[in-house]
């Protein structure tokens, strides 16, 4: 098999093994496919539809498959005839390369987030409005921010009455609750929620008694004369890996044992269950919910209720430790998102002179992050340093 005048990042070799084809690639690389995997990703336009949408049904492919021929493509990936049903696949490299799932972090490995404490959050990522708006680059710098942050500030937002729903509208979807489509957060009388008084709001996640809970939250500053009324915001998946390091028998506790949150006002009653601490099934850190207000009387069992205390509190204590929170007075203008499921946020006291004046929305991470993708399609990985400004 010759690998002369085959481009760069090509498939050079194949290994035809009894259940999956070997690939040595130019640069030294080495993948492997099953056969399985290899015809039910077929993309001809007999087995995808032309929207990209599987049409080939893959409780059709024999379990048994194998292939009659495999062969280099010329334009350096792979054709295969498969022998049960003479169907020919043409696979290109970079295609691949890209969904290379047989090396333990292979180039088809998700952007992980970045962790951030006080110490390291600096300088705070943020963007102008004026730049972000315009969308293209900026918009695109914004966004990643968010999504490695979890938490970004956008400065120069013009205070004007509803605004932030124009902003979550750049990226993606208001997602209207029984607050309505954006909600005034100021000092009010009789209010239904402690975020409508002067006291402090200790670091939480917004809404955990809703399911699915909004996975972004927006807040506008329109106005904050007021002494305090600083903002907070801490990474909550950095406490919860330093949790597991510091105290894996109550982190275990905290990501295996659900609690019940719940809100009710004269028209409401919602309530979801759900562990403080979600892990994904290799046991990643995906999802942390955290709202002391909010909680319900916890029900777990009777052994556990102390354990499950000292559990909590101790998690609770980390969140609130200027080892992990960040502190920011936000001015008239100012703006910020947290991906709700990761970035907890609060508030110090204010004086309750009746100035300080805040408009939030939700909205949600799957549009967010569909956004970052089209944009991102012919653009490289945006480089704003170690954290910084979305110019
Ligand atoms: C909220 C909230 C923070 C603030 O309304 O959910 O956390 O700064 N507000 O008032
Ligand atoms: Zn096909
Ligand atoms: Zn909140």
């Amino acid at each position: 098999m010759t690998t002369k005048h085959r481009p760069a990042g090509a498939v050079v070799e194949l290994h035809r093994r009894q259940r999956d084809l070997g690939m040595s690639w130019s640069d030294g690389y080495l993948s492997a496919f099953h056969y399985i995997w290899l015809r039910d990703n077929c993309p001809c336009s007999e087995c995808r539809h032309s929207s990209g949408q599987r049409i080939l049904d893959t409780t059709s492919i024999p379990r048994s498959i194998s292939p009659k021929f495999v062969s280099l493509a010329e334009n350096g990936g792979v054709d295969i005839v498969w022998a049960h049903d003479n169907h020919s696949s043409r696979y290109a490299a970079e295609w691949l390369r890209g969904h290379s799932y047989s090396e333990k972090g292979g180039e088809n490995q998700r952007r992980q987030p970045k962790l951030w404490d006080a110490e390291t959050l600096r300088p705070l990522p943020e963007g102008s409005y004026t730049n972000v708006a315009a969308a293209g680059a900026s918009l695109r710098t914004w966004l990643t921010l968010v999504s490695d942050y979890g938490f970004a500030i956008l400065r120069g937002v013009p205070c004007v009455s509803g605004i932030v729903t124009d902003v979550a509208e750049l990226f993606g979807y208001v997602r209207e609750t029984n607050f309505g489509r954006y909600f005034d957060v100021r000092t009010m009388i009789d209010p239904n929620n402690v975020a409508y008084t002067s006291l402090p709001l200790s670091a939480h996640t917004d809404n955990p008694y809703r399911d699915p809970v909004p996975t972004l939250q927006l807040l506008h500053c329109l106005s904050s004369d007021d002494m305090g009324g600083e903002t907070t915001v801490v990474d909550g998946f950095c406490v919860a890996e330093a949790l597991r390091v510091r105290e894996p028998e109550k982190f275990q506790l905290l990501t295996t044992v659900p609690v019940g949150f719940q809100f009710h006002d004269k028209d409401c009653y919602l309530e979801a269950e759900s562990t403080l601490i979600q892990l994904s099934p290799q046991g990643q850190v995906v999802g942390v919910k955290f709202n002391n207000a909010s909680d319900a009387p916890f029900s777990v069992d009777y052994d556990l209720m102390e354990p499950f205390y000292d559990a909590y509190q101790t998690f609770a204590l980390m969140l609130y430790s200027p080892e992990f929170e960040v502190r920011v007075k936000l001015d008239p203008g100012d703006l910020y998102i947290v991906d709700n499921t990761r970035v907890l946020h609060g508030r110090t006291r204010f004086s309750g002179g009746g100035k300080r004046h805040f408009q939030g929305c939700y909205a949600d991470m799957d549009a967010l992050l569909s956004r970052l993708r089209v944009l991102s399609i012919d653009g490289e990985t945006p480089n704003y340093g170690e954290q910084g400004v979305a110019a």
